[in-house]
């Protein structure tokens, strides 16, 4: 909820900007940090959610990893203060140089997605007298019930390595002194809202690990990735992503082994909320059908909407006026720069001030200079204070 006294502190801003609301994410961050506590399990937070230097500070100051896809991040997160032990790297395509690079900074583990890379990290880290751990992303083929540019569990999609392969991987291992397997990573998708995939996925490891053990492969690490959603819907009214029940349904399902160690990469779940994309009306044009809210934000500032027609609460912050439907489009050259249509929003008049909530997971980061349009900046509300 942004309160009256932010609103007025935004009276003086240059819209649109990113509003991150600290006393949120540490909410936020608080719950998710009891929870993992309580079982005993490692996180890594998915720095592809947002990498600004605020968040990835207080995300941080929680013992949290990092959960990297580029080199770029590994990079981002050794100068962030993440300990390197604690950061894993995944990605289909890592290049050579990239592969360099995070083995210098130590890191955890790479989790690997194919078996030729397997092959290059081996040859890498032995030109280079490293070791590499590394763990296998599993295709597990699973139906993450979200959206299909967000779910990378499936047998179709690029991501990880099949079952039917698991035997080229051991072997290949056999022959690579340099890399060390630390154990099997899973992600099967983003904005998972039942929890009944979890449960399932959590039995589709345990089959999966048999076959390794049936194969005397240790795995002494078991990384379920995220995927948690929030609530698009009603922002306002549930701020914090469901942990408590998340967590149990791991808890449940889960076989964990002796000595097992769990690890989990959180990425939306902890940031989505705390971040609003602010912007100022700019018209309101009424046609004979319908009224246009034509906003200063447009898709290059959250491309969320257009690239995969997601949902965000949009709320006039200036006006008490009654409600009304209007369109709530952006300023840009493309038919797809729309927030959302008939939407109920307070009257709208030029210059109000309106929030497009859950902005904070693959808001800022996904933004782009599209029409030279110039990049949002982000202010934080300890900064108002
Ligand atoms: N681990 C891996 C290997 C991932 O690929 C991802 C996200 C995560 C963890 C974190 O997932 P999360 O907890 O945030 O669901 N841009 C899209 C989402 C892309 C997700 C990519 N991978 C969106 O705006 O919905």
């Amino acid at each position: 909820m942004i309160t009256k006294e932010q609103v007025e502190a935004f009276g003086a801003m240059e819209t649109p900007f990113y509003f991150y609301d600290m006393d949120l994410l540490h909410r936020t961050l608080d719950t998710y940090k009891t929870q993992i506590d309580k079982y005993g399990y490692n996180a890594h937070y998915a720095m592809k959610a947002n990498a600004n230097d605020r968040i990835l500070d207080a995300v941080r100051s929680y013992g949290l990893g990092a959960d990297c896809v580029s080199g770029n991040e590994v990079k981002l997160a050794v100068k962030s203060g993440f300990d390197p032990q604690k950061i894993v790297y995944a990605g289909v395509g890592k290049s050579d140089k990239e592969i360099k690079a995070a083995l210098r900074a130590g890191i955890f583990s790479f989790n690997c997605e194919s078996v030729p890379e397997i092959r290059i990290i081996s040859q890498l880290a032995a030109g280079m007298g490293r070791k590499a751990r590394i763990s296998i992303r599993v295709n597990p083929d699973i139906d993450a019930h979200t959206h299909k540019y967000i779910s990378t569990g499936l047998k179709e999609n690029k991501f990880g390595i099949s079952p039917w392969a698991f035997q080229d991987v051991v072997d290949l291992l056999a022959q690579c002194p340099n890399i060390t397997l630390l154990g099997l990573h899973f992600h099967v998708g983003s904005q998972i809202t039942e929890l009944p995939v979890f449960a399932l996925l959590c039995r589709r490891i345990e089959e999966l690990q048999q076959w390794f053990i049936a194969h005397n492969v240790p795995i002494a690490n078991l990384n379920l990735g995220g995927g948690l959603g929030v609530n698009y819907q009603n922002p306002g009214g549930d701020p914090v992503a469901h942990f408590e029940d998340y967590f149990e349904t791991i808890h449940k399902n889960l076989v964990v082994r002796p000595g097992q160690q769990v690890h989990f990469e959180p990425g939306r779940a902890l940031v989505a909320q705390c971040g609003h994309l602010i912007s100022r009306v700019l018209y309101v044009k009424v046609g004979r059908e319908k009224k246009f809210a034509i906003l200063d934000a447009g898709m290059n500032d959250l491309i969320r909407p257009a690239l995969y027609q997601a949902w965000h609460d949009i709320e006039n912050l200036s006006s008490t006026g009654r409600k009304m439907r209007y369109d709530v489009v952006g300023p840009v050259c493309e038919s797809s720069d729309c927030w959302g249509q008939k939407r109920l929003l307070n009257t709208c008049r030029r210059g109000d001030l309106v929030a497009i909530h859950s902005a904070g997971a693959y808001g800022q980061v996904m933004a782009m200079r599209y029409n030279q349009r110039d990049l949002a900046k982000a202010v934080y509300s300890d900064d108002l204070k």
